[in-house]
């Protein structure tokens, strides 16, 4: 499949190898065409591995990841554009975390509102599906780096685009039992506050290598 995979961060970076790894094609996009960050990552990855600005890569992509900062998300997609966006499944795996008051961070939208959603309302013909949000990059790809059962969330409002999501979630590594479907975008209030939680975890036990099971 061609990818695009916004965002030259961590999560970009990772997110990108592990689909080039699976043989997808995948162009990572930056706010420049010439990201150094980006050109690192396109010679490291290999066969597959290209960059782009974000309007470009969400051109290429059958498929965009969202991996941008939350608080520059909608900045991104619009330099993206919504004709690029339109249709296509965006995994949005961004959170809308301010660190400009030092930390812990805090929340830009929460409780009555989301990102997921104020992405899938800037971008109506975008089928948003809001995944990965809720580990650490490294576990995204390969959830074996949490010891036992522990599980992911998706959401979004569209039935056929989530359904592409776990199928891209197993092939990361995730059992289907343990990718949890959590219904329409609205979703996202809860598993980006979450980051609220998670945060305080990290801090707990000194390792962003940890998550959780949802015991009935
Ligand atoms: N780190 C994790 O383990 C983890 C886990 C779960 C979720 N997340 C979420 O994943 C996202 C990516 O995290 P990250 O740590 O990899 O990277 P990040 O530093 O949060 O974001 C880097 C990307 O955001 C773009 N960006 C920043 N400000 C922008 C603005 N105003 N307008 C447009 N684009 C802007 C940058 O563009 P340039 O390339 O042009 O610099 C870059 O591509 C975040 O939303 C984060 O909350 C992170």
């Amino acid at each position: 499949m061609r990818i695009g995979v916004l965002g030259t961060g961590m999560v970009g970076k990772t997110i990108a190898t592990k689909l080039v790894a699976l043989d997808h094609e995948v162009m990572m996009g930056s706010r420049t065409a010439d990201s150094e960050t980006a050109s690192e990552w396109v010679a490291s990855a290999g066969a597959g591995a290209s960059q782009g600005t974000f309007e470009d890569a969400a051109a290429f992509g059958e498929l965009v990841f969202n991996c941008t900062s939350g608080t520059g998300s909608l900045e991104a997609l619009e330099m993206a554009g919504a004709e690029h966006l339109a249709r296509k499944t965006l995994v949005d795996v961004a959170n809308p975390l301010d660190f400009s008051h030092g930390m812990p961070p805090s929340l830009v939208v929460s409780n009555t509102d989301s990102l997921g959603e104020q992405i899938q309302r800037a971008f109506p013909d975008a089928r948003v599906v809001k995944a990965l949000n809720t580990v650490n990059h490294e576990v995204m790809v390969d959830p074996e780096k949490v010891p036992g059962e522990h599980d992911v969330f998706v959401c979004g409002n569209d039935e056929t685009a989530t359904a592409e999501v776990v199928e891209l979630l197993r092939s990361f590594g995730w059992a289907v039992e343990n990718i949890v479907d959590l219904g329409d975008i609205s979703a996202a209030r809860g598993t980006e506050a979450y980051l609220l939680l998670w945060l305080r975890l990290r801090g707990a036990f000194q390792t962003g290598h940890l998550n959780i099971k949802v015991l009935r």
